[in-house]
């Protein structure tokens, strides 16, 4: 196409079309599945249709996920502070969560996915307390991805937690304060033995963590994009894993 003089535009010059390097794959990704409201909103719907759409696109994720060849995840599901929404929303998450667990017995566990729930489980319901262990055990002798569901998770909350446990054994002496280690902490924190997210992907254009693995997003890299939860598609999956490739992690060297 000649737009002036001695200007020319190629539309038929050859795309090459991006791919995911298969050996530099991030280990674990954490995911802050946001805009669950707000893609309700635009379409007339409650916020519960929102939640429910948002659930279903997490199933097609952690599946493609775990086919890639990812061996983690961690989403946050519900916050320490999700418990201030009205209380039609909290009863309506907390049905969709305890829906899920049973649910991921016929469809997840399937899928050789391993399923765990992150979080402070004292203030659930000791039916969604039950149906947790049910499915953790269900699913712990499954070899795929791990799937970690921060679920009343806090960062904060969380290494508060970890601290406490820590001086317990300062207390009775069988530990030295000038031996807590940064390892003796990661290993006290829900993710304990996990490796820490490689890539954290945040949806619907809010660019913050919102006390989410606070600790152990130290070095990750941060995706955002604008798609809102329920819209986020394995295409968009690939895209982010394609931009982590992208990108020069340092850890803080040269
Ligand atoms: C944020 O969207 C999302 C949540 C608070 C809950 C996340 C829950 C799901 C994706 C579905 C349920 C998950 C499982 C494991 C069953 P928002 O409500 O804050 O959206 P908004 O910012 O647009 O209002």
């Amino acid at each position: 196409m000649v737009l002036g003089k001695g200007t020319v535009m190629f539309f038929n010059r050859k795309k090459e079309k991006a791919q995911i390097d298969m050996s530099r794959l991030p280990e674990h990704i954490g995911v802050i599945m946001d805009g669950n409201g707000r893609w309700a909103k635009k379409r007339g719907l409650p916020r519960s249709a929102g939640h429910k759409a948002g659930a279903d696109s997490l199933k097609k994720i952690v599946t493609a996920c775990n086919k890639l060849g990812i061996k983690y995840i961690t989403v946050y599901a519900f916050s320490t502070e999700n418990w201030s929404r009205p209380k039609d929303e909290v009863d309506y998450l907390m049905g969709l969560l305890l829906g899920y667990l049973k649910d991921a017995e016929n469809t997840l566990a399937g899928e050789n996915v391993v399923i765990r729930a992150i979080g402070s489980r004292a203030e659930l319901s000791e039916e969604i307390q039950e149906q947790i262990i049910k499915t953790e055990n269900f699913t712990s002798k499954n070899t795929g991805i791990v799937m970690n569901i921060a679920l009343n998770y806090g960062s904060r909350e969380e290494i508060t937690h970890a601290v406490r446990n820590i001086c317990r054994d300062v207390e009775s002496g069988s530990l030295k304060a000038e031996d807590i280690s940064q390892e003796m902490i990661s290993s006290e924190l829900y993710t304990g033995g996990q490796p820490d997210p490689d890539l954290l992907i945040r949806t619907s254009g809010e660019i913050r963590l919102s006390n989410f693995m606070l600790w152990q997003l130290a070095y990750s890299e941060m995706y955002f994009t604008n798609k809102l939860w329920p819209d986020f598609t394995v295409k968009d999956l690939e895209d982010a894993i394609i931009e982590f490739q992208k990108r020069n992690r340092r850890f803080g060297g040269v």
